[in-house]
């Protein structure tokens, strides 16, 4: 499908979105939110992507929200048209979703890497949610994936003051994978991407969701849930080829069943 406020670009296992809305910084209005979503719906259905990278291109992540779309909104439109819970299919995704962010990654920006699966920065990277400075809170998960990243007190750094953090500063806080210098920002996160799109696809759906459960459930239901997935994957030919192949010192053949 054509697509106006994002490029797509295929190249299976992997897919790239880069967000393309360069004269306002990608400004996250409500239509790319839409075009985001639906993409990542397509992937999710296309059992040829095995993996994908979300960038904003070599300058700019995003800078949040689409202010001039928001301006006049009162709360009732904000609720009818559930103004950030659309956003939440991005947090759905069920494959690896690794962001590749140059620039600023601000409000809404910052808020859409958080919710990726991995974050390679370039040396550019800016991270913060300015809402402060607008009146207004972050509303897509920023005041409850921060505290869970980085914790309580960089949080409320982060939420109280509106400055963003350095490339450097969310690497060492441990929100961010790896920095490397601007130019190689998509490179890598695309060889990422490949390197985990080869492993076998349901175990890597398995670890993500696993993962994802430790910040939504209490200790004992994540390892109960854990276990059962675990118990699971003997069930699949993936587990029995990858075990085989390392018995037989070869390397697996991975189908994704
Ligand atoms: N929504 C709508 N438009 C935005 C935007 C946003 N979140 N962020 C930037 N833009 C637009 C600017 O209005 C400007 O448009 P114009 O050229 O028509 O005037 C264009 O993008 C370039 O931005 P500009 O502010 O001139 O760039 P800058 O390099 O001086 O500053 C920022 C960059 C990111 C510091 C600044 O744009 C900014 O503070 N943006 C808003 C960040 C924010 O509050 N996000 C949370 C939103 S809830």
């Amino acid at each position: 499908m054509g697509y106006e406020h994002i490029l797509v670009e295929v190249e299976p296992p992997i897919a790239t979105i880069t967000l393309n809305r360069p004269k306002v910084l990608n400004a996250l209005s409500p239509d790319l939110i839409r075009e985001l979503t639906t993409a990542l719906a397509e992937f999710d259905a296309d059992e040829s992507i095995r993996a994908a990278v979300l960038t904003g291109g070599p300058k700019v992540f995003a800078a949040g929200a689409d202010i001039s779309d928001m301006a006049d909104q009162g709360p009732v439109d904000q609720l009818l048209r559930d103004q950030t819970g659309r956003w939440a299919p991005l947090a759905g995704f069920k494959k690896p979703l690794i962001a590749a962010v140059n620039g600023y990654a601000l409000g809404g920006g910052c808020e859409i890497a958080l919710m990726c699966d991995l974050i390679i920065a370039g040396d550019t990277a800016r991270f913060g949610q300015p809402e402060i400075n607008l009146g207004i809170i972050p509303g897509a998960g920023g005041t409850q994936r921060w505290p869970r990243t980085a914790g309580k007190y960089v949080a409320m750094e982060v939420m109280l003051t509106g400055a963003p953090l350095t490339a450097q500063r969310a690497y060492e806080l441990g929100i961010v994978n790896k920095v490397v210098p601007a130019e190689a920002t998509i490179p890598v996160a695309t060889r990422l991407a490949r390197e985990i799109a080869a492993k076998p696809p349901l175990a890597v759906r398995m670890a993500k969701e696993a993962v994802l459960k430790a910040f939504e459930a209490p200790l004992s239901e994540g390892l109960a849930s854990e276990r059962k997935s675990f118990y699971f994957l003997f069930a699949t030919e993936d587990q029995k080829e990858g075990m085989r192949a390392f018995l037989e010192k070869r390397k697996g053949v991975f189908k994704g069943r």
